[in-house]
C-alpha cells in the first residue's frame, strides 16, 4: 500500500493496491459496433420532452461551447420515470440550465470537458443526460471512473434512485467489490478500475461514452486514462466506432488539459457551468494555532451552535482518528437525546452484546466523576427506524480509549455554557466509512436539531453535503509522502493549496450566503501554494510503469502525461521493474545514466505480464507469480493481503485517563505480545519473521471464525481482519484467471505452513522485495554510537533500525528484508523478515556486485548504482550455488 494513492487521505488505501478487478464480462468490439450505430443513427421523430429541460432559477452564462446556431433537437430520447421530488430537487443544479449546449458539444465533438464548481450537477446528472440521449445500452455503455471509491460508490446508488432504476442497471465497481450485472447501462467505477479494462480491452469496445470525473483531483491513475483515452479516441474513430470522451472538472487548473498538445492534437471544447454560488463571507483566525487544530475545531464549531443562525456545520479535518475525536467532544458538549448513535455495525447479534458493555462503561465513567458530561444522554437506540446499527466511533468508546482526554481545562468553559444549546446532530464522513454511514449525511438532520459534519477532504469536492451554511476549515490535510528514490514514506499533515481552501469555502454557498472559518491567518494563507501538484509528480510510479508496459506503452516518456512524472522517478521505477525481472533488461544497462535509462525501451517479459494482472503493488506481484511453487499460494496470498492492509494490530500505548485504564490497556498488550510469540511459531518459520505473525494472526483469526470478540480479546482490528478476508478472496480470484490450471482455493481455515514451506516463502519474500535487503551494520564498521543495532540498505545512507514492534526485533538477523521504511524518530524497517546472505545472489543477481572484494572495501552500498555490495567474502566466494529449489522465471 504502496499506494495511495497519494491520496490525499491516508485511511483510503494507497492505490497501487487500489487496483482492481476485473469486469465480470467482456464484450468483443464486434458487440457493440452495432449498438454504436444505433446510437449514431438516431430514430426521427423522437422529441425530448421539454419540462425535463426548463430548469428553475436565474438563467446561467454559456460556455465557449455555445455557437450561435439554432439549437437542435435530441433525436432519441429514452424517457425516465423520476419521482416529482427528484424532479423538483434536479431542476434547481445549475448544469440541468445546459442540458442542451453540453449534448450539442458532445455530439459534434469526441473530446469535452465539462467544467463546473463542486455540486453544479456534474457527476449525477451528465450520465441521466448521455441515458436520455440513447448513448446507454447494456453492459455498461456509459461508463464514469472516480478516483475515490466513495464517490464510486454513493453515486451509482444516488444516480440509481433519481431515475429510478436498479443497481442492476446504474452500478459501480470498486476495488473489492462491485453490483455490474448484464443489463449494466451506467457504471460507475475507480479510475484503476477502468486502467485494468484497458489491458484486456485497449479499445474500451463496450463503452460508447467515457466520463471522467474529477479530473482536476490529477489523481495518478486519471491522469494515466486521460493520457490514454487521448490515443484510444481516435483509434475508434478510426475503426467508426466513435467512442466519446468526457472529461469532468471542478474549476481548478483546466489548462494541463486544454493547453497540451501532446495530450489532444484538437483542443476540445470547454463547457462552463456557472453554478449558483452565494457569497461566502471568510474570516481568517487573527493567529495560526501551532498544534491544536483540533481543539480550535471544537471551540469554533461550539461557539457557531451557540451564537449563530440555524445552518448545516461542514468542518474539515484531516483524518479519520481526529474525525472521530471530535464527534464525540461535540456529541458530549451538545448531547443529542435518545440519539447519538449515527452509523451501524454489521451483526445484529453482536450489537446487543455492545450495548450491554457500553452501558457498562458508562457507568465506568460516571464513576470517574466527570461532571459535565451527562452520560445519560447517550444511548446506542439508533436515529433512523429499522437501523439496528451503531457507529464505529462507538467502537473507541467501548474500548475505553481516548474518550475523556479531550475535556482540557481550555474547554470547560465551553461545555458548561453549551448546556442551553440545540441538540447538534454530528456525523463522522472519511472515505472509509461504510457506504451506508456515509449516505446519512446527504439526509435532513431530524426535526429541532443543527446538522454537523465532521470530514476529511473528502467533503472538499466528491461530496456535496446539503444545507451547509458554516465550514470550519483547519486549513491542513493528511498526506502521504514518498521519498521517490527510496520510496520511503510517511504521512505528514500539511497546509492545504490556496485552491483547496477556496474549494472548501465555497462549500458553505450551495444553498444560501454562508461563512466560512479559517483556522489560520490571512499571511499564512497567502503562503500557500496555488494548487497542489499533480499526485504522479509525487509518488513512486513502479506500479502505473508496469501497467503501462503492459499495455506495451514501451517508451513511457514519450507517453502524453497531463503532467509528466519527474524523469528520475521513471529511471527509478524501470530499474526496480528490471531487478524485479518484469521487464526485461536492456544492454549495457549499468553503464547508462538514469537519465538515458529512463529513455529506454525495455518490454515487458512474460513475468512482467501474469504480474501486472494482479492488482497489488509490483513488489507483491512478483511474490504472487512465484509462489505456484511448493504449495506456498494461500500463503502468500494471506501475506501479501496482509501487508496491503497494514496495522493488524490495536495501538496499546496510548495515554490512559485512570490507572484503571492503564492497568487494563497494559493487560492487552501484554495479551498481545504473547499471542504474537505464539503466531511467529519457532525454528525456521521464526526466521519468517512479522510474516510469519501476519500469517498466524490471519490463520488463528479465520479458524475461529474471524468474530469481533476473537479479535478484541486478542489485540486484533477486526475491521482489517475483514479487509484482509476480502482481499484473500480477491487475490485468490485474480491468481486462479492467471493461472487456469492452479484451480486453487484458498481455505479461510488455512494451515500452518511446514518448516520448508516457511523457508521458501522467505524466499518468495526475498525475490519480491529485493530492493528492500538490509545488512546488519558489524561491530568492525561501527561509525559511531548511532550505527548501534543499526542497518545498512541500499538506498539510504542512514542507519535504519528493525521497528520495536517487530518480533525481530531482538534477534537482530545479519540480513532482512523489510516492507517498508516509516520514518518517525529514527528510520524504521516495519514487516521484517530473516533472510539468508547466499540467497541473494542467486535471487537478486542485480543488486549484488559479483568480483573481487576491493582492498578498502567501499561503503556497503554504492550511490551510483544503488547497488549492495555484500563484501562479506563468502557471501561470494564461499557459497556453495547449490540453493534451494526456488525457480525465479
Ligand atoms: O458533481 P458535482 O459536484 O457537480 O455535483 P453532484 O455530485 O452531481 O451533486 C449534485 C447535487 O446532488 C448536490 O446538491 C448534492 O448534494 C446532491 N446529492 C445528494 O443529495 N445525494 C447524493 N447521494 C449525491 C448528491
Ligand atoms: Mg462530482
Amino acid at each position: 500500500r504502496h499506494s495511495s494513492d497519494s491520496e490525499s487521505e491516508p485511511e483510503e488505501e494507497p492505490s497501487s493496491s487500489e487496483e482492481e478487478k476485473e469486469e465480470p464480462k467482456q464484450e468483443t468490439g464486434k458487440s457493440s459496433a452495432s449498438d454504436l450505430n444505433s446510437a449514431e443513427k438516431p430514430e426521427e421523430g423522437v422529441k425530448k420532452v421539454v419540462a425535463d429541460q426548463q430548469p428553475a432559477g436565474p438563467s446561467v452564462p454559456v460556455g465557449q461551447a455555445a455557437s450561435n446556431k439554432p439549437p437542435r433537437k435530441p433525436a432519441v430520447f429514452i424517457p425516465v420515470d423520476r419521482s416529482p421530488e427528484i424532479q423538483e430537487a434536479r431542476l434547481k443544479l445549475p448544469i440541468l440550465a445546459e442540458e442542451q449546449i453540453i449534448m450539442e458539444a458532445i455530439s459534434e465533438n469526441p473530446i469535452v470537458i465539462i467544467c463546473g464548481e463542486t455540486g453544479s450537477g456534474k457527476t449525477t446528472q451528465v450520465p441521466q443526460f448521455l441515458y436520455e440521449a440513447g448513448y446507454a445500452s447494456s453492459n455498461g455503455a456509459i461508463g464514469i471512473t472516480e478516483p475515490r471509491r466513495v464517490a464510486a460508490v454513493s453515486m451509482s446508488q444516488r444516480v440509481a434512485k433519481e431515475m429510478n432504476l436498479s443497481d442492476r442497471e446504474v452500478s459501480y465497481q470498486i476495488r473489492y467489490e462491485g453490483n455490474v450485472t448484464d443489463e449494466t447501462q451506467i457504471k460507475f467505477m475507480t479510475d484503476g478500475v477502468l486502467l485494468k479494462e484497458i489491458q484486456k480491452d485497449f479499445l474500451l469496445s463496450k463503452y460508447k461514452v467515457v466520463i471522467i470525473d474529477e479530473a482536476h483531483e490529477r489523481s495518478m491513475y486519471t491522469d494515466i486514462l486521460i493520457g490514454l483515452l487521448s490515443r484510444i479516441v481516435p483509434l475508434r474513430e478510426k475503426k467508426g466506432l466513435p467512442l466519446k470522451l468526457i472529461v469532468m472538472s471542478a474549476t481548478l487548473r483546466v489548462e494541463d488539459f486544454t493547453d497540451n498538445s501532446r495530450l489532444f492534437s484538437v483542443t476540445p471544447p470547454v463547457v462552463q457551468v456557472d453554478a449558483r454560488q452565494f457569497p461566502v463571507t471568510v474570516h481568517f483566525n487573527k493567529k495560526t494555532p501551532l498544534d491544536d487544530y483540533s481543539g480550535e475545531c471544537f471551540r469554533k464549531v461550539c461557539k457557531i451552535h451557540r451564537m449563530l443562525p440555524p445552518g448545516g456545520i461542514l468542518v474539515f479535518l484531516t483524518g479519520q482518528a481526529e474525525v472521530h475525536s471530535l464527534c464525540r467532544r461535540l456529541r458530549k458538549a451538545f448531547p443529542f437525546q435518545k440519539n447519538n448513535a449515527a452509523g451501524g455495525d454489521d451483526n445484529k447479534e453482536e450489537s446487543v452484546e455492545e450495548i450491554r458493555k457500553f452501558k457498562k462503561s458508562r457507568k465506568r465513567k460516571k464513576v470517574m466523576a466527570l461532571p459535565k458530561i451527562d452520560l445519560d444522554n447517550y444511548s446506542v437506540v439508533p436515529v433512523d427506524e429499522g437501523d439496528e446499527d451503531r457507529d464505529a466511533e462507538t467502537d473507541d468508546d467501548i474500548a475505553g480509549s481516548d474518550i475523556d482526554l479531550d475535556l482540557g481545562d481550555g474547554d470547560s468553559e465551553e461545555d458548561e455554557k453549551s448546556d442551553s444549546s440545540l441538540p447538534l446532530y454530528v456525523l463522522p464522513l472519511y472515505s472509509l466509512l461504510a457506504p451506508e454511514k456515509q449516505a446519512k449525511v446527504f439526509r435532513a438532520p431530524p426535526p429541532g436539531t443543527r446538522l454537523c459534519v465532521v470530514a476529511t477532504n473528502v467533503a472538499e469536492t466528491s461530496l456535496t453535503i446539503p444545507g451547509i451554511k458554516y465550514v470550519v476549515d483547519c486549513g491542513k490535510v493528511k498526506k502521504r509522502f514518498y521519498d521517490r528514490i527510496t520510496g520511503v514514506s510517511s504521512f505528514r499533515v500539511t497546509w492545504i493549496s490556496q485552491a483547496s481552501a477556496n474549494q472548501r469555502a465555497g462549500r458553505a454557498g450551495r444553498t444560501e450566503p454562508g461563512h466560512c472559518y479559517r483556522l489560520y491567518s490571512s499571511a499564512v494563507f497567502m503562503d500557500f501554494e496555488k494548487f497542489s501538484a499533480p499526485e504522479i509528480t509525487k509518488r513512486p510510479v513502479e506500479d502505473l510503469i508496469l501497467q503501462m508496459k503492459a499495455l506495451n506503452i514501451e517508451k513511457v516518456i514519450n507517453f502524453p502525461f497531463p503532467t509528466p512524472p519527474p524523469t528520475e522517478a521513471l529511471a527509478a521505477a524501470e530499474e526496480l521493474l528490471i531487478a524485479l525481472g518484469a521487464l526485461k533488461e536492456p544492454p549495457m544497462m549499468g553503464r547508462l545514466t538514469q537519465q538515458l535509462a529512463a529513455k529506454l525501451s525495455c518490454p515487458i517479459s512474460p513475468l512482467g505480464r501474469i504480474m501486472a494482472t494482479f492488482p497489488v503493488a509490483p513488489r507483491y506481484a512478483k511474490m504472487l507469480a512465484l509462489s505456484r511453487q511448493h504449495d506456498c499460494l494461500p500463503y502468500t496470498i494471506t501475506i501479501v493481503s496482509a501487508m496491503t492492509v497494514r496495522e493488524l494490530f490495536e495501538e496499546f500505548d496510548r495515554p490512559a485517563v485512570s490507572e484503571e485504564e492503564t492497568a487494563k490497556l497494559k493487560g492487552k498488550k501484554a495479551r498481545l505480545l504473547q499471542m504474537q510469540r505464539i503466531w511467529a511459531g519457532q525454528g525456521p518459520m521464526q526466521m519468517l519473521g512479522d510474516l510469519m505473525v501476519m500469517l498466524g494472526a490471519v490463520g488463528a483469526c479465520e479458524y475461529a471464525g474471524c468474530t469481533r470478540k476473537f479479535c478484541e480479546e486478542n489485540g486484533l482490528r477486526y475491521k482489517a481482519m475483514l479487509e484482509i478476508r476480502r482481499l484473500r478472496g480477491q487475490l485468490t480470484t485474480a491468481v486462479n484467471s492467471v493461472c487456469t490450471d492452479a484451480g486453487l482455493y484458498v481455505d479461510p481455515k488455512m494451515k500452518p505452513p511446514t518448516e520448508t514451506q516457511a523457508t521458501y516463502l522467505r524466499q518468495i519474500v526475498l525475490a519480491g522485495l529485493g530492493d528492500h535487503v538490509a545488512r546488519r551494520v558489524q561491530a568492525e564498521e561501527l561509525l559511531d554510537d548511532k550505527w548501534k543495532n543499526a542497518y545498512k540498505t541500499a538506498l539510504l545512507d542512514d542507519p535504519v533500525f528493525i521497528h520495536p514492534s517487530s518480533v525481530l526485533f531482538k534477534q537482530l538477523p545479519e540480513f532482512v528484508v523489510y516492507q517498508e521504511i516509516v520514518e518517525t524518530t529514527k528510520l524504521y524497517m516495519k514487516g521484517v523478515s530473516a533472510v539468508e546472505p547466499e540467497w541473494i545472489p542467486a535471487l537478486l543477481p542485480p543488486y549484488c556486485h559479483f568480483g573481487k572484494p576491493l582492498e578498502n572495501p567501499p561503503p556497503s552500498y554504492c550511490p551510483e548504482t544503488g547497488r549492495i555490495r555484500c563484501h562479506r567474502p563468502s557471501v561470494f566466494y564461499r557459497v556453495s550455488w547449490q540453493l534451494p529449489a526456488v525457480e525465479v522465471d
